[in-house]
């Protein structure tokens, strides 16, 4: 059970910085500055043949492929995306035999997901899994695969398992990467990055405590948008994700850079924003957005890194440790998790059990 925890959300989340060490062992080589995963079954003349990577997955898994999908065209200059899984095979795609097929799920049962990959195979691709669960029905329907390691994940809204996808995309981005032109200097920066990010994940946790507030002024508005941009993005989704999952307030992600091209005519004292703002060659982009956001007395909450000026903005600032910046997408996840969990609770919703959601859906 939950044990002393109020829930299983709870305790997944305080779990990641242990769970994030079970992806990451045995895995890393700093010698070499890359990644072994034995259990994808492709040897570097395989992977030097791979020309385009599709992510398929559902829901947080979908836009942590989306995050997975940044780090492999960064770090190996592959074109890289991801879709929906519940949607790809309905359009009839067309499957390359150059291209990586990559399913994500916690849960390895998810029937959109699973369907997606008999897809694939039937067409002739190659696809490989990034499951939790062991043995589950997507770990055996692929090729091959990289094994989350994140243990039992209770509650509906996925945080440990979700954090674990986002480091075995950030290790098979390294692996295709350094087969590739990614120097043994950026693969050793990575390898020490990815070394150094459980410890990091610990350092946002113990910053809970001021962000309940934070929550609780989120959970009185009705509707808020997540902010992001590029790398930003994804985890602007996901923070959306979260939040009307578990609290019930309507939540949109948006790219910082169409804001202005539609939903600022939205922003008004009771609609807050939740923007991500790390220390990058957008912030200064980011920051004029948040200029217009506060021009219109939209309340702020921004996630960032400590040597970003706000200048004069009137924001309530969450301030997270900086790592290599493809790495940082992570960090700035973990206080939108506890974000919602805050406003969830606050709201005395059933945090574990959101109404009308179910862990896994295996029925189409
Ligand atoms: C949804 C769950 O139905 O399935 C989400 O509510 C989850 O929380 C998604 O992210 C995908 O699940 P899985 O097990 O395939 O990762």
């Amino acid at each position: 059970d939950a044990g002393e925890h109020e829930s299983y959300m709870r305790k997944e989340i305080l779990e990641q910085p242990t769970t994030a060490q079970a992806v990451l062992r045995g895995r890393l080589d700093d010698r070499f500055g890359t990644a072994h995963l034995g259990g994808l079954d492709m040897d570097a003349r395989d992977l030097r043949a791979v020309r385009r990577v599709k992510i398929l997955g559902c829901g947080s898994a979908y836009y942590v492929g989306q995050m997975g999908a940044g780090l492999i065209e960064e770090l190996a200059r592959i074109p890289a995306d991801a879709e929906a899984a519940s949607e790809f095979r309905y359009r009839d795609p067309v499957i390359e035999p150059d291209t990586l097929y990559v399913a994500v799920s916690q849960s390895g049962e998810t029937i959109d997901t699973l369907l997606a990959v008999q897809e694939v195979r039937r067409k002739g691709g190659r696809c490989v899994g990034l499951v939790n669960v062991v043995g589950s029905a997507i770990a055996r329907e692929c090729d091959g695969g990289i094994y989350l390691h994140a243990g039992p994940e209770v509650a509906v809204a996925s945080t440990k398992a979700l954090t674990n996808m986002f480091l075995g995309f950030a290790l098979l981005a390294l692996q295709l990467g350094r087969v590739r032109d990614l120097s043994i200097a950026d693969g050793k920066r990575l390898v020490a990055g990815l070394e150094r990010l459980p410890a990091q994940i610990e350092e946002v946790l113990a910053t809970e405590s001021e962000l309940v507030e934070v929550a609780h002024v989120l959970a009185e508005a009705q509707s808020l948008f997540f902010i992001g941009r590029v790398r930003g993005f994804p985890v602007a989704r996901e923070g959306a994700q979260k939040f009307k999952e578990i609290s019930y307030r309507h939540a949109e992600a948006y790219q910082t850079s169409e804001l202005k091209h539609g939903p600022l005519a939205l922003i008004d004292p009771d609609v807050p924003t939740v923007a991500l703002v790390p220390s990058d060659e957008l912030t200064e982009r980011n920051l004029g957005a948040l200029h217009e956001i506060a021009a219109r007395s939209g309340p702020l909450v921004v996630v960032t890194h400590a040597d970003v000026d706000l200048g004069g903005i009137d924001a309530r600032r969450v301030v997270v440790p900086r790592n290599e910046p493809e790495l940082d997408p992570i960090l700035l996840t973990i206080p939108l998790q506890l974000l919602a969990y805050h406003a969830a609770q606050h709201l005395g919703l059933d945090i574990d059990k959101p109404r009308n959601l179910a862990k896994s859906v295996t029925v189409e």
